[in-house]
């Protein structure tokens, strides 16, 4: 194994010292589905990866999921929410168009002056967001963030299109940072945007360009719309550009990334992406089976997985990477 990199600083040196998740209870398999649309397991199966999805049922909210995670993260981490001056959301739909979902994770978690503000850039949201939490420590803005993904796709989902209904799943994932000596921390960031895909994902109507009126609504305007095999094709190339600038602004060999935690968009996706990359299986965290692509949340929720399953060690190197909306894209590579 090389540990070259072990003595490399981080650009911005932290630690996570806190993760948390939150699904919601109800799950749907794919028997559920194909039982009121035109699918089957076997499709959804072979195409995507997925079994089961987690939706929110009536009455419950983003912003609620956010605080679970977030509070199980900050358990971990042995903090309260006094500790914490910054509170960064990523999520493509808000509780409500203003003042969006922040506010409530912050009323939630009994926060006081600490500032908060969404980030939306797609299912690349975590990763906008780890990387700002990032640069604001590092320019001392902040000593203890909390990073939360939030989503709740089922809410603009129409649920009679089986080209996407199929694919999401609701939940929440949050990590607490600290900044630390050491060696600990981000050690490459790129963030990438390509505004020519923006109508590969998005949800028409309900903001200012076409505001909600009866004709929206009838016309199905407000639901999610996608071009999944462009958004597809578009994903690989996407994500292994922005691994490798990461890495080579790491100054470190993809062979050294212990563990790529990619976005849980389609298992086909994160196949094509680790060939490409040359990265074994073995090295890659997969949660779509069981809770399909909750958007922002995907990522913390995977990592949270890997770190109460006690696989991380000390030093390893991770990487995290999305693509989505927008189409914003990113890599974030950290040394545990
Ligand atoms: O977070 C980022 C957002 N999302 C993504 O990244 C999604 C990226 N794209 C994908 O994951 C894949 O493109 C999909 C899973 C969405 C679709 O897989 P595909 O292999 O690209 O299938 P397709 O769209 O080419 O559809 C193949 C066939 C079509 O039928 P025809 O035209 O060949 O007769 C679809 O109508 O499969 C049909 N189909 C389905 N059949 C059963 C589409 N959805 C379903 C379904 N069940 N749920």
């Amino acid at each position: 194994m090389t540990l070259g990199h072990q003595k490399r600083k981080p650009v911005v040196p932290l630690r996570i010292t806190g993760t948390g998740a939150y699904l919601p209870q109800k799950v749907l398999t794919n028997a559920d589905l194909a039982s009121f649309l035109e699918t089957s397991d076997e499709w959804i199966r072979t195409r995507t990866g997925i079994l089961t999805r987690h939706v929110l049922s009536q009455g419950e909210v983003p912003a609620q999921m956010g605080v679970r995670a977030a509070e199980r993260a900050l358990t971990m981490a042995k903090k309260s929410p006094e500790d914490v001056d910054l509170l960064l959301v990523a999520t493509n739909v808000p509780e409500e168009p203003i003042p969006g979902t922040a506010p409530h994770i912050a009323l939630g978690l009994g926060l006081k002056k600490t500032p908060f503000f969404d980030v939306t850039a797609g299912c690349a949201g975590f990763i906008y967001a780890l990387a700002m939490a990032g640069a604001m420590m590092r320019t001392g803005l902040s000593c203890t963030a909390i990073v939360v993904g939030t989503e709740a796709l089922s809410r603009f989902i129409n649920w009679q299109d089986r080209s996407t209904c199929v694919l999401f799943g609701d939940g929440a994932g949050a990590v607490l940072l600290e900044r630390a000596e050491g060696n600990a921390g981000i050690l490459g960031i790129a963030l990438r945007g390509d505004p020519t895909k923006l109508g590969l994902l998005r949800i028409e109507a309900g903001g200012v360009r076409l505001p909600a009126t009866v004709d929206t609504v009838q016309a199905g305007k407000h639901f999610l719309q996608m071009e999944g095999k462009g958004l597809f094709r578009a994903a690989v190339g996407m994500m292994a550009e922005a691994t490798r600038a990461a890495a080579a602004q790491a100054r470190i060999a993809l062979s050294e990334i212990d563990w790529v935690i990619p976005h849980q968009a389609n298992l086909r996706i994160i196949e094509a992406l680790v060939k490409r990359l040359r990265i074994p299986a073995e090295k890659v965290v997969v949660n779509i089976d069981r809770v399909a692509n909750t958007s922002t949340a995907s990522i913390p929720i995977a990592l949270d997985e890997l770190v109460r399953a006690a696989k991380v060690e000390r030093g390893q190197i991770l990487a995290l990477t999305a693509f989505g909306a927008g189409a914003c894209y990113g890599t974030v590579i950290l040394r545990w």
